[in-house]
């Protein structure tokens, strides 16, 4: 079975950036709902229920047809959300620093336009989907926006942080202007563990 990884702080914790509220909904009811739909969809092949979940969203193109959807929805899901989590934390923001900085300046010429750039796919995308800074299979640094469940790891590459653009992950606060939820989101990203993450990838 696949479960809900725990909150890695209180639901207040990144107030008055992401409200109490929205966190409550996001993580307690969106991110449960898709972990329940990715058991139940599982539950006649339990052979499925026992991988990784990554490993799981790598094997999709192998997965009897009438997994691929629920697979790719629902874990898909699962996972986006893990990522999402893990890159935020309480008193958080600023800038990273060591080897994360050197090849964010490298590849985007500055933590500036790095931060625009990142913003900017998060606040075009169309419709629900993601904002993402991950490493290629050239370990480069790579930003990118994904459309609903979909993620740059269903592409080969390895996500290090992700804003969600879904309007479950603002409305409640921002309404309908997702500019101030992107522009909010700088302060509360976890730069400890995305530098973790990108460290342990190259
Ligand atoms: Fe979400």
């Amino acid at each position: 079975m696949f479960t809900l990884p725990q909150l890695p702080y209180p639901t207040t914790a990144l107030e008055p950036f992401i409200d109490d509220l929205t966190i409550q909904t996001h993580y307690g009811k969106h991110h449960q709902t898709y972990v329940n739909k990715l058991n139940a969809a599982l539950e006649n092949n339990p052979e499925y229920l026992e991988m990784d979940l990554i490993e799981l969203l790598k094997s999709i193109p192998s997965l009897p047809e009438n997994l691929k959807g629920p697979v790719t929805n629902n874990g898909g899901q699962v996972y986006n959300h893990n990522i999402y989590w893990e890159s935020m934390a309480p008193n958080a923001g600023g800038k990273p620093s060591g080897k994360l900085l050197e090849a964010i300046e490298e590849t985007f010429e500055s933590f500036e336009k790095f931060k625009e750039l990142f913003s900017a796919a998060g606040i075009n995308q169309f419709g629900s989907g993601w904002a993402w800074l991950s490493v290629n299979e050239n370990k480069e640094l790579e930003v990118s926006s994904t459309s609903n469940a979909d993620s740059p790891l269903l592409h080969g590459k390895n996500p290090i942080l992700t804003m969600d653009v879904w309007e479950h992950a603002y409305y409640l606060k921002y309404k309908n202007l997702r500019p101030d939820y992107a522009g909010a989101f700088w302060n509360v990203v976890n730069w400890t563990e995305v530098s973790r993450k990108y460290e342990a990838l190259v």
